[in-house]
């Protein structure tokens, strides 16, 4: 068996485990270094939830004991008609949790992104209330007592901490926040309830996050927890603005969760920051610049951006429930296609090959100098 090509010591114990592997030799691996902090988490896209290649399967449950479904549980996914829901593929996304014992997040219930054309026509208050109800008690109920924590909303926030004028918001007006937490917790009390969003370190949207933590609990919400989703740069958001973040949401009470980490290596002149799908621009060579390796100094200041960034939440272990990665590998991010198609992007701890990168090993040895 090919083992890892890392330099820290393995710890050879032959086990029996269930992905697609009778036994293995276990080398030390993200869930396991970091199992006394936080669950250390991927995104799975369709093809990886199907296990269709062995390869990424065994890298996925060697290093990972939490898992979010990247699309599939999105709403035009999951709910393509008005009376119609399809669990195909979100079916198999539990299971494969549960086969795993890997903790298992929902992605996501309200979001203004990814809806079924059919949601997009819904025009009046009426039609809408029952479409929020039906969505998110149907899906809930789904899996209740299975998936352990939801993004409930995602992405309800401008850059200026007011609320984005989604469908949602147009409809309904502010109360449909409140709502969805009421609903989400009715279809299932026990489970975890997120808000999720991103450039939740930028002053002025961490006040709004603030605001609608507390809006939500003085209505007598439930809300767990504030998902900030972490994807960023290799300069920003600074270190600082990410602590004063992870300090505000737990001051509320609730825990803190980076739902979709990735740091992007390729030159941003727009300065974008976060995740807004609809910002794309037209790419060129000098907007691509490592399209075959990316150059060891990269690689170097990359490694140390990881080591910067876990070493805070380290500091902050006690407040951080997860880390979950946008993605197993390079290969498959969402990075190579946004904000422009086609480049080539390094934004994660596995390089296309599925082999660990400098990234990684600077992530395992915080936990490794702490032995
Ligand atoms: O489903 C179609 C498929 O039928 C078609 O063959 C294929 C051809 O390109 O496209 C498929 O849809 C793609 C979809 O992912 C599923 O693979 C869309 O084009 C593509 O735009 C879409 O991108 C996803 C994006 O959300 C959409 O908003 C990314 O994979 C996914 O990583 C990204 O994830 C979001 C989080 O949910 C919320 N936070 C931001 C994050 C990054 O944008």
């Amino acid at each position: 068996m090919k083992l890892i090509n890392h330099c820290l010591p393995l710890i050879s114990i032959l086990i029996l485990n269930s992905c697609n592997i009778k036994k293995t030799e276990v080398s030390a691996s993200l869930k396991n270094s970091y199992k006394d902090d936080f669950y250390m988490g991927t995104a799975l896209s369709a093809d990886q939830i199907e296990e269709k290649n062995a390869k990424e399967d065994s890298l996925i449950c060697r290093e990972f004991n939490a898992i979010t479904a990247e699309n599939i549980m999105k709403s035009m996914f999951v709910h393509p008609q008005k009376d119609k829901y399809d669990f195909t593929l979100s079916d198999k996304f539990v299971a494969f949790g549960e086969k795993n014992k890997m903790f298992i997040h929902g992605h996501t219930l309200i979001w203004h992104s990814q809806l079924a054309p059919w949601m997009e026509k819904i025009k009046d208050s009426t039609e809408m209330k029952a479409f929020m109800k039906d969505h998110i008690t149907t899906i809930v109920s789904q899996y209740k007592g299975r998936i352990n924590s939801w993004d409930v909303v995602n992405e309800a926030l401008n850059e200026d901490g007011t609320l984005r004028k989604s469908v949602f918001l147009n409809t309904l007006g502010e109360d449909y926040l409140v709502d969805a937490f009421k609903l989400a917790a009715a279809a299932d009390p026990k489970v975890d309830l997120y808000y999720n969003d991103y450039n939740l370190e930028d002053p002025a949207k961490r006040e709004g996050v603030i605001r609608l933590v507390k809006k939500i609990k003085a209505a007598g919400g439930k809300i767990d927890g504030v998902g900030s989703q972490g994807h960023w740069q290799l300069d920003s958001p600074s270190l600082e603005e990410i602590e004063k973040s992870i300090l505000a949401y737990s001051a509320l009470g609730v825990k803190v969760a980076f739902t979709e980490l990735d740091i992007t290596v390729l030159p941003n002149p727009w300065d974008l920051k976060g995740a807004d799908v609809n910002q794309n621009f037209e790419g060129n060579a000098k907007m691509n610049p490592y399209p075959e390796i990316l150059p060891d100094s990269v690689q170097t200041k990359l490694a140390q951006r990881y080591a910067d960034i876990f070493k805070l939440f380290l500091k902050h272990k006690d407040k951080i429930s997860r880390v979950t990665f946008w993605g197993v590998h390079d290969g498959q991010s969402w990075l190579n296609d946004w904000p422009i198609k086609g480049r080539t992007n390094y934004p994660l701890l596995f390089d296309k090959e599925l082999q660990p990168k400098k990234a990684y090993n600077s992530v395992m040895q915080l936990k490794e100098a702490k032995k």
